[in-house]
């Protein structure tokens, strides 16, 4: 039977060497520290190293401490391989052999094993250690519970803590829990507010192991100390873009049951990704010890996060993922699991700082190296014309690097072109020999490097910041919440995608790499399939652009990409000959997301287009103010109007905000833009109005019911929509059907239906609006992509 002994370690005057505590644990006394779970993977790998670095560093503070690993096995079962993980725990190099024996010794002394299955067993340990106190007259300082046993024990293990474990006297009580923290967002908060009712937000502390790491802690203290560099820097003008990566070469082998319910955004991105993203965006703390500070800090940036979809991310699974899951969850040879083991997502921070830049988090398994890092990749605006080695000439940036890959050891580099960082604080040194290493794109001796002393374990970090109390390298409540917000939506949206399947390894090439396109991401090669069909030729995709005719009309129809290549086209041609003729061009545009492409192609492809003389105008609107996400104006402001030289008067918002009030008849708000149409427009014939088409047959703001004889010959009016918003303002059949061209976009599978319906029924522009287009003297042609015609 081993017995448990107290030992008051005052005569030890050596540190560990783990560097000094900066805060001492509020009161010293006697610490008990119990690991549930204590003879499993985590705390046979970590913890109990990380608690035998704290007996170390704590041994001449004052305090004592007993050690006790949980379990559900029986006592004399588990006890020997308890003391068989022990003996394995190593001294740091700068501690004797005889120094390091000894205290070896005095931890196994203290440590003992005990069964936590029960009730009875967390009392028995409460009374035990109350009758330890008794005996050897000791104040206590506190008990520590960690939690290394999966998720769904938790609330189950906090209620008997809760019940039976509670410290009396002022002596704290911590109960530290790994992740997984939920599922989901929901079940996240399940998980909080059961683990809420047991116990106080400050005795809880979720660990997320990348803020131990040595340079993840020092994100904050490197921004505050080299503020004066990088205030200037540190926005969207200056940085690129940033990136925040965890490549990892092993597969989830012997990890299928755990691991294919998570997949990589919920066991990587959400957390360790996610908290790395808010240190280097977040506003920073005045005082960076007040965890409350930083937990504000870090809420505001969450606050101000773009919400993810589908377009911000592109998944992965290696190959052989099929036939693990297959084997180790027992499933037939046809099972497919749709669990990404690669992701890349790109996120965007809605900030007048940060507005724009992206942010790129990429984590996978099976891929080429094994590294971690955060590079702040800076614009470089210099051009050499002769000398490219030049240091000026290379990228400027600035690397967090978490360790391994080509470097090997943790290190912050700042690439010499941009600024001499001061040196961390005195546990930190700069590196002046290097091998001949490059990273990320160069040579090692191009950066000024900083690497810590002395290299620490994540876990031995976090559990001397647990000791002192030091919240702030914890997950509160409010930001584990705030991130499963950002990425639950995200993760629904991916629910039933296909994730792109990768050999793994070097073998991987280019068919991960992702390109990023504003805010969408996608993955930079297409995945080529060869259909039977393709091979004979006769395929869809040999089609180029079809004319045809549709409802008696000119049609034009293609895959979509070469279709608003043909509709940019021909909206180019007809403003070149309209300003041939008679020096301007008048273009009505529709709202909506059909047009946003053509918008993208006339903006990015049509530098010639001659916005100087054209005047666009809108052919309906929403009546909400034109700032607001979902105006048609708004959306074609950022979707072309601002990336073209269009002389603002020429442009022409429709006045749906008057008086301070929306849409009000009384105000007089089509009348007026009436009048402006027929005071630029020569005879209010635009010479260009894009239409398109809503599933229920509505064009420009007419939908089906819409009494088109009431509106007589006026161009404008104000309209009812079944969908919110419920009032628009549209240019009527009237000003429509002036025009000398107009045309109908329709696009996409979801169109297909509409398309084959509308090709059967007659005009009826009360049940179809869009029947009732029929251009006087103009032409109308239809732009059908072969989604929405071929279904
Ligand atoms: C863990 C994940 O949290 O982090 C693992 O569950 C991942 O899947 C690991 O391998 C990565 O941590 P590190 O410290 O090796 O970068």
């Amino acid at each position: 039977m081993f017995v448990t002994v107290f030992l008051l370690l005052v005569t030890l005057c050596a540190r560990g060497g783990y560097g000094e505590e900066r805060e001492e644990a509020q009161r010293p006394g006697h610490v008990s520290v119990v690991i549930v779970g204590g003879t499993g993977d985590l705390a046979k790998k970590y913890l109990w190293q990380g608690f035998f670095q704290l007996y170390v560093n704590q041994v001449s503070s004052g305090n004592t401490f007993s050690f006790y690993s949980g379990g559900l096995s029986p006592t004399d079962k588990a006890t020997p391989l308890f003391f068989e993980i022990l003996k394995a725990v190593s001294c740091s190099k700068n501690l004797s052999q005889e120094r390091c024996a000894l205290l070896k010794e005095q931890f196994l002394r203290l440590s003992q094993y005990r069964q936590l299955k029960t009730l009875e067993d967390y009392q028995d340990l409460a009374k035990h250690i109350e009758k330890r106190l008794q005996e050897e007259g000791m104040t206590e300082a506190g008990r520590l519970f960690y939690l290394s046993v999966p998720a769904f024990a938790y609330a189950d293990i906090a209620d008997k803590i809760n019940n039976s474990c509670r410290p009396a006297g002022g002596a704290w009580l911590r109960v530290v829990l790994e992740k997984p923290f939920g599922h989901d967002f929901r079940s996240a908060q399940v998980l909080a507010s059961q683990l809420g009712s047991f116990l106080k937000d400050e005795e809880m502390y979720r660990i997320d192991h990348y803020l131990g790491k040595q340079v993840v802690s020092k994100i904050l203290p490197f921004r505050t100390e080299n503020k004066k560099f990088l205030d200037p820097i540190w926005n969207k003008h200056h940085i690129e873009r940033v990136e925040i990566v965890l490549k990892e070469t092993l597969d989830v082998k012997g990890r299928i049951p755990f691991y294919d319910q998570y997949g990589v955004i919920r066991d990587v991105l959400q957390n360790h990704l996610t908290e790395v993203m808010t240190l280097l965006t977040m506003r920073l703390p005045v005082n960076q010890s007040s965890s409350e500070e930083v937990i504000q800090n870090k809420l505001q940036i969450f606050s101000s996060l773009l919400p993810l979809g589908k377009n911000q991310a592109v998944i992965g699974q290696y190959q052989s993922y099929k036939s693990e899951v297959q084997q180790e969850l027992n499933k037939t040879k046809d099972h497919v699991s749709l669990t990404p083991t690669f992701a890349a997502v790109l996120v965007h921070i809605d900030e007048a700082q940060y507005e724009g830049m992206p942010i790129l988090l990429v984590s996978g398994k099976m891929l080429d190296e094994r590294v971690g890092y955060a590079r702040i990749l800076f614009k470089n605006d210099i051009f050499c014309v002769q000398n490219h080695n030049s240091i000026h000439c290379k990228p400027k940036q600035i690397v967090f690097y978490f360790g391994h890959g080509n470097l090997q050891y943790p290190a912050i580099l700042v690439s010499k072109n941009l600024f001499k960082p001061v040196l961390m604080d005195g546990e930190w040194k700069e590196v002046t020999e290097h091998n001949d290493v490059s990273v990320l794109g160069l040579p090692i001796s191009d950066y000024y490097v900083q690497t810590p002393v002395e290299q620490r374990e994540a876990y031995a970090e976090l559990i001397s910041h647990i000791f002192a109390g030091r919240k702030n390298s914890f997950i509160s409540t409010e930001s584990l919440l705030a991130s499963w917000g950002l990425w639950t939506p995200l993760l629904s949206s991916l629910a039933s995608s296909f994730p792109r399947i990768y050999p793994g390894g070097a073998d991987n090439g280019a068919l991960l790499d992702v390109h990023l396109k504003g805010k969408d991401i996608s993955y930079k090669s297409e995945v080529v399939i060869i259909s039977p069909d393709q091979m004979s030729g006769t395929s869809a995709n040999s089609f180029q652009v079809m004319q045809g005719k549709f409802r008696s009309a000119d049609m034009v129809s293609a895959w979509a990409e070469e279709l608003v290549e043909q509709l940019a086209a021909d909206v180019q041609e007809a403003a070149e000959a309209a300003i041939r003729e008679r020096g301007v061009f008048h273009l009505a545009l529709s709202g909506g997301s059909t047009p946003l492409a053509l918008f993208h192609r006339l903006a990015l492809h049509h530098f010639s287009f001659p916005w100087r003389d054209t005047h666009v105008w809108m052919v309906d609107e929403r009546c909400l103010p034109l700032t607001e996400l979902e105006s048609n104006f708004y959306t074609l402001h950022n979707h072309l109007l601002q990336h073209v030289r269009i002389p603002y008067y020429n442009i022409h918002p429709m006045p749906v905000q008057l008086n301070h009030r929306l849409c009000v008849e009384e105000d007089g708000g089509a009348q007026l833009y009436e009048r402006e149409v027929r005071k630029l427009v020569n005879g209010s014939s635009f010479d260009f109005v894009l239409l398109g088409v809503g599933f229920d047959g509505h064009t420009a703001s007419l939908f089906p019911g819409t009494k088109v004889d009431e509106l007589g010959e006026s161009l404008v009016a104000l309209t009812e929509s079944p969908v919110k918003p419920h009032q628009r303002m549209s240019l009527t059949f009237s000003a429509i059907n002036r025009a000398h061209k107009v045309a109908l976009l329709v696009m996409g599978k979801g169109k297909h239906e509409l398309i084959t319906q509308l090709s059967r029924v007659k005009d009826n522009p009360d049940k179809w609006p869009v029947t009732g287009v029929k251009p006087v003297n103009g032409t109308l042609v239809w732009y059908i992509d072969y989604d929405a015609l071929l279904g």
